[in-house]
């Protein structure tokens, strides 16, 4: 036991440079310092294992600010005009002292995080963690509407960024995205001049995009991330804490512990009260500093570490100047569209005079009922309060499947369109080599 403590000690001295010596020490950390009061003084011990979030909102918040810090360091070199952007960018990649490795760890940051924010989402669905369990005054499906809002802020966010290098690769892939938005029906056109400032994509397309991307985009995000963790809090911590409740209550037949605050105990009569379980009860909980602080910046330096090697492994790309006059084929969307693409082109039929029109199909309408489908989801779930906060729950076997039936069809046609597509979106496998003259994308 004393060599286990000696060996604890020491790994402590070594790597983290200061202990909270009591409670009272680690309460004070956070209510002296501006940036730890966001903390919760307790959390509970369920909700840190590596295992059950997989901390995959918070490496999602981690490559946001990565975004944030190498974006701005982009703003000060970048120009948004059409004749300097392009230049303006492989100045940055190739003249600027280190401009290449900010230029690279933005594009990286940027696709992980797509990546990161999707596979966070699968994660909650899976675990049950948009149910609200036992815990008294929580709302989790408000919390998964928030996520999914987040989700479509950080897609846009990554298309109206791909436009800037104003190359071939940019000009064309957003020229798709955009035509299949401009098919919704009514709506498609007041979209296409909403985002483009006009029906072709020019310089008022680059000033929209480049507002959108650099300030409007971000602050949204900032904004909402802000309450979709303050809610977190709110819904008495991760959906697992519940599971904790439950079990508990199970063994020991108590009623669950809640907390009642009164307005200030102002009001005479009846009180509006507001209740919220107890998650600091003392065995299961422990304090914020530094069990969540040390965990959080563990999972930021791995983070970091990771984007930084990747940006070195895989420099991002800068085609020719673009050229609306020079269509690459294939033109490709952004990759995390095209899954869209890829059905766009499957349920665009046409025999003889009658055609079906896959835009429609697959730009609009699939996205619009996955859509609704993910955001009333939580209402629809019946599934009972011992299947929130738990992976693959038996009780919520089917319902997982059709949404991992859902994810693996999203990722399939994704790499479909990555990989096996070629011109005039003939399907080619990658051995296989393009008819000449062969186009580059
Ligand atoms: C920018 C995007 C997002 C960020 C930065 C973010 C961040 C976080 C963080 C830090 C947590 C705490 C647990 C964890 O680390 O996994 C969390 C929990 C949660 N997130 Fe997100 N999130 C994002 C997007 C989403 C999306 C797309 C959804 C779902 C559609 C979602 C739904 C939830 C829910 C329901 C919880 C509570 C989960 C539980 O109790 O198990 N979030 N989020």
């Amino acid at each position: 036991m004393q060599v286990i403590d000696i060996i604890k000690k020491t790994y402590h001295k070594l790597f983290w440079s200061w202990q909270p010596g009591s409670e009272k020490e680690a309460g004070d950390a956070i209510v002296k310092n501006f940036a730890l009061h966001w903390f919760p003084n307790k959390v509970s011990k369920s909700s840190l294992s590596w295992n059950y979030s997989l901390w995959l909102g918070t490496i999602s918040f981690v490559l946001f600010m990565i975004l944030v810090f190498t974006g701005v360091v982009l703003m000060f070199l970048y120009v948004p005009s059409v004749e300097r952007a392009y230049w303006s960018v492989k100045d940055i990649q190739y003249v600027v002292s280190f401009g290449w490795l900010m230029r690279n760890m933005h594009r990286i940051s940027t696709h992980l995080m797509v990546f990161v924010v999707f596979l966070h989402m699968v994660r909650v669905f899976v675990t049950g963690g948009y149910k609200n369990g036992i815990a008294v005054g929580s709302n989790r499906p408000l919390n998964w509407i928030i996520g999914i809002v987040l989700l479509l802020l950080t897609w846009l966010l990554a298309f109206t960024g791909y436009l800037l290098p104003w190359d071939q690769l940019a000009f064309w892939a957003i020229t798709v995205g955009i035509n299949i938005a401009g098919e919704a029906p009514l709506i498609g056109n007041w979209i296409r001049e909403l985002l483009l400032g006009g029906s072709t994509i020019d310089q008022s397309a680059l000033i929209r995009f480049y507002v959108l991307h650099c300030f409007f985009l971000p602050l949204g995000l900032l904004i909402l991330f802000a309450y979709h963790m303050w809610r977190v809090r709110k819904d008495g911590g991760l959906a697992v804490v519940d599971k904790e409740l439950l079990k508990e209550k199970k063994e020991n037949h108590e009623p669950i512990k809640t907390k009642t605050y009164s307005l200030l105990g102002l009001t005479n009569g009846t009180t509006v009260h507001v209740g919220a379980t107890s998650i600091d009860e003392e065995k299961n909980s422990v304090p914020s500093v530094p069990h969540l602080t040390r965990r959080i910046w563990l999972v930021s330096l791995m983070t970091i570490l990771m984007v930084v090697i990747l940006s070195i492994l895989f420099p991002a790309p800068l085609e020719a100047p673009a050229n609306p006059n020079v269509t690459p084929n294939p033109a490709k969307a952004p990759w995390y569209f095209l899954w869209l693409q890829e059905i766009v082109t499957i349920s665009t039929i046409k025999i003889g005079s009658f055609s079906i029109n896959g835009a429609l199909i697959g730009g609009i309408l699939l996205p619009a009922i996955l859509i609704i489908g993910t955001v009333f989801w939580p209402y629809l779930d019946k599934s009972s309060v011992d299947s929130v906060g738990v992976w693959f729950p038996k009780e919520r076997k089917k319902q997982n499947m059709i949404f991992l039936l859902v994810v693996l069809l999203i990722v399939l046609f994704t790499i479909i369109g990555t990989y096996l597509r070629g011109p005039y979106w003939e399907f080619y496998w990658p051995w296989q080599s393009w008819p000449e003259p062969p186009v580059k994308f």
